[in-house]
């Protein structure tokens, strides 16, 4: 049983010669999934991991693997992603004009259907898709680098996601994604954030596994509080 919320790791902020090291870290600190940041140099200026590294990853860990498109037109690469071990594909709203279709074959290629929008984008886009997504992924830095500044308007968006779920009765887990810090962590939870993707404040802290559980409990605790 998933936990009310959950830290996903993001191994953008990882030692990309080590990567099979990071996954042991933070599998002790008892995390269900890693966040995997797929970066093509258009969509986003920065280029990063692809398919042969997610296939790899597959291979060294049984954690679920969260994968965020940050590529254009990314209908072109579900199936290789899919095919490769991907769990979740997080698709951005900006990134194709066939978002259903994208998200469609992501569903038939056996995976989660996550949705993703950027800080300038409105949740109100996402209007047609919502009630069909498994995961919606609000950016709360501009993509395309770790170690980047919370944006807070994120929290708002967060908390009409949350209304819009209960008010639809929609099946969405609501992630956020950028900037995470144990200082915000329970604003963001009390927002109704769930998965909490974290890089820079897991990777760079000189015990990333007590980092995980240090955020993972100031989540938990905020929305004990809350109720
Ligand atoms: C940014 C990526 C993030 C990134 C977050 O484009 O999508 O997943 O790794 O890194 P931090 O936690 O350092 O902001
Ligand atoms: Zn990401």
């Amino acid at each position: 049983m998933a936990s009310r919320v959950e830290i996903a790791p993001s191994i953008l902020a990882a030692n990309f010669a080590a990567l099979g090291d990071a996954i042991r870290a933070v599998e002790s600190a008892g995390v269900r999934m890693i966040h995997i940041d797929v970066m093509d140099g258009h969509f986003v200026p920065n280029i990063s991991i692809g398919v042969p590294v997610v296939a790899s990853l597959r291979k060294a860990t049984r954690l679920l693997l969260d994968v965020h498109l940050m590529i254009e037109n990314p209908e072109r690469y579900i199936e290789a992603f899919a095919q490769a071990g991907a769990d979740t594909l997080l698709i951005h709203q900006e990134a194709t004009p066939h978002l259903d279709r994208a998200l469609a074959a992501a569903r038939e290629e056996g995976c989660k259907a996550g949705v993703v929008i950027n800080p300038a984008t409105p949740v109100a886009t996402l209007s047609e898709v919502l009630g069909s997504v498994d995961q919606v992924l609000v950016m709360s830095v501009n993509p395309g680098f770790g170690g980047q500044e919370f944006i807070p308007n994120s929290l708002e968006k967060i908390r009409q996601l949350r209304d819009l779920r209960s008010r639809h009765g929609y099946r969405y887990r609501i992630e956020v994604d950028g900037g995470v810090v144990p200082e915000n962590a329970g604003e963001l939870a009390r927002a109704g954030t769930e998965i909490f993707v974290a890089g820079t404040s897991v990777f760079h802290a000189s015990d990333p596994a007590e980092a995980v559980r240090r955020l993972q409990q100031i989540a938990t605790d905020a929305v004990a509080e809350k109720v």
